[in-house]
């Protein structure tokens, strides 16, 4: 099937009730690991490439590794999404290669650090919603900073700095007319999220359900939400890594996301653990191997673990077979005839 939209496969997760994890993905063992969790679990798979990613694999081979997958898995439906567009020019050149979905991230000016305006996120939002849905292309927006940096993107900082304020997305929602809005409600990029298991005084819940109350049908989207499984930590600091004691989202605040709206769930941290630290053990424990298949084979298998498990976890298992892909010409037909309008439900206080 052709690449399916983010926009189709985010519907079809909100008439199933459940979520569809968005996996970063910078190299072929990545998408290997991600493309045999989708078969192994029957899923339907969101893979997601960040500015930093495209840079280091180059767009051609990146884009066609991801065509490659498309071809050797033709039941499952695959969505290749832009992460973190920091301007309207690299969201243009993600939809000219043929991504299925962008995200503009509008809440960073387009240095990727500084905090912009509530306006200019709206303006900039706006302009490549339009450009995009013309072409049938999905547009995911972010209203509210998180915290951290990633791949060089992100204001740093606590997560709690720039929380989403529930006016403002809806106000966002209603101005930009995007298909999906990330919001943020107290987690960060990368490995040190939290210092304890977070509780409702870092991570907001609360603020999410509150969200979503005001738009039941704007499908929302948790960044940062890897689980920084002590059990991954481990084995890196068993052989030799030095990473300091850390929490990430756990999967139980995950699952409550999606009983209240969320949609897409990204994940890049917890398989950038499992990766490293099967590589390490394999180093430390023979170091006489040099042949890189040695170590990148536990390392996709560490991977795929950790996203299939992820797949169970979310509700995407299973749902592969659910429906055909809409072409993303057909889909510019739908956003041009209304049928695809994404103007928010909005309910009331
Ligand atoms: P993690 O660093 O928690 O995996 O978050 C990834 C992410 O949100 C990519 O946009």
């Amino acid at each position: 099937m052709p690449l399916v939209s983010t926009r189709q496969l985010l519907d079809e997760a909100a008439k199933g009730g459940y979520g569809v994890g968005a996996f970063n993905v910078n190299d072929m063992e990545q998408i290997q690991a991600i493309m045999e969790a989708a078969k192994e679990t029957n899923s339907p798979v969101i893979i997601q490439a960040s500015r930093g990613a495209r840079a280091f694999a180059q767009d051609n081979y990146l884009f066609h590794l991801i065509l490659a997958a498309n071809e050797l898995y033709p039941e499952i439906p695959i969505a290749m999404h832009l992460d973190h567009g920091n301007s309207f020019e690299t969201c243009v050149s993600a939809i000219k290669l043929g991504y299925s979905s962008v995200m503009m991230d509008g809440s960073l000016k387009e240095d990727g650090k500084t905090p912009a305006s509530f306006e200019e996120n709206v303006a900039i939002t706006k302009k490549v919603v339009d450009y995009a849905h013309e072409r049938g292309v999905a547009v995911e927006g972010e209203i509210g900073v998180l915290g951290g940096i990633e791949d060089g993107h992100g204001a740093g900082g606590s997560g709690l700095d720039h929380v989403t304020d529930p006016d403002q997305a809806v106000e966002f929602a209603e101005k930009t007319g995007v298909d999906s809005l990330a919001i943020a409600i107290g987690t960060s990029h990368g490995a040190y999220k939290f210092t304890k298991k977070p509780d409702g005084s870092v991570l907001k819940m609360d603020l999410l359900i509150a969200i979503h109350k005001r738009l039941p049908k704007t499908h929302l989207v948790m960044h940062g939400s890897s689980s920084v499984p002590k059990d991954l930590q481990d084995i890196i600091n068993q052989y030799g890594g030095k990473l300091k004691e850390t929490w990430g989202v756990p999967v139980e605040e995950i699952q409550l996301g999606i009983k209240n709206g969320v949609r897409k769930i990204n994940v890049d941290t917890d398989n950038r653990l499992a990766i490293t630290g099967a590589i390490r053990k394999v180093f430390a424990e023979s170091p006489e191997k040099f042949d890189p298949r040695d170590y990148m084979k536990p390392a996709r298998a560490a991977m795929q673990k950790v996203v299939a498990q992820r797949m169970v976890q979310f509700g995407q298992a299973g749902h592969a077979g659910d429906y055909k892909a809409i072409s993303i010409a057909d889909m510019a037909k739908g956003y041009k005839d209304g049928s695809l309008s994404t103007r928010p439900l909005v309910a009331a206080k």
